[in-house]
């Protein structure tokens, strides 16, 4: 389900910094990503974290190739899949179908116009997709994501989010390990992330996730550049 949306709308189906629309890009990122981490077993720990249960409806935005949504759906959930790229959403049916695995439902949609029935979901993730929004953009997704949870329901999310202090070195020293992990693709991959993309400190994402209602479990940015926090409705 998607909503129209007025002129002025942040029209997020425009792909920025690296262009998720396009197939070739569909193709590579499952392996460029195996060089920097392990997309299956880190989709199972945060299943863990949830403690998602059978029949338990979830929400992935920015759901990309469909890892996150397969592993839930093999734990039993009922998955809505939720992506602005066609061609990620078909490399994520595709993927679904080879391993077997039903209980997807897919929806070419994105944070600011996917819609779903108020108070209804269970969990909320979104993996390496919320910096692709601008920040006025991201407070107001967070509040759709709030109101589609039900009280109590969970929000996990995990992305590029930049503690202030030591910053710039931050930054530098992680671009730095991607070079390492994936040579030249994943440096520049890096380098575009933060020149191009919407990724911003914390103190911003914890002011945007408590003016939206939720109380924050539990935080953690690693390294300085990679954020993960697990928030509750209150
Ligand atoms: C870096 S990939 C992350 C995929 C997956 N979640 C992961 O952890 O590997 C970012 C994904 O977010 C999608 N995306 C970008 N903007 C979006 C938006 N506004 N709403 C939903 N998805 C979006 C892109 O199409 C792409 O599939």
């Amino acid at each position: 389900m998607t909503q129209s949306h007025s002129s002025w709308q942040y029209d997020e189906s425009k792909p920025v910094g690296r262009d998720y629309g396009s197939e070739s890009e569909a193709d590579i990122y499952d392996a460029s990503h195996a060089d920097f981490r392990d997309i299956k077993a880190e989709s199972n720990r945060v299943l863990d974290t949830l403690a998602i249960k059978q029949g338990a409806t979830i929400l992935d935005f920015g759901s990309g190739t469909g890892t996150f949504a397969i592993e839930a759906a093999r734990r039993g959930a009922r998955v809505h899949a939720i992506d602005v790229s066609r061609s990620m959403l078909a490399r994520a049916k595709s993927k679904a179908d080879q391993e077997g695995v039903s209980g997807i439902e897919f929806h070419n949609a994105g944070f600011l116009t996917y819609e779903h029935p108020e108070s209804s979901a269970d969990a909320i993730v979104t993996t390496f997709a919320f910096h692709h929004l601008p920040d006025f953009w991201k407070g107001i997704s967070l509040k759709r994501i709030y109101r589609m949870l039900k009280p109590g329901g969970q929000f996990y999310i995990h992305d590029v989010i930049i503690e202030e202090s030591g910053s710039l070195e931050n930054i530098a020293l992680f671009i730095n390990q991607q070079k390492e992990a994936g040579g030249a693709f994943l440096r520049d991959d890096a380098e575009g992330h933060f020149r191009d993309e919407y990724s911003t400190y914390d103190w911003v994402i914890d002011g945007l996730l408590s003016r939206a209602g939720f109380s924050v479990i539990n935080k953690h940015i690693d390294g300085g550049v990679i954020g993960t926090y697990l928030c509750r409705k209150n």
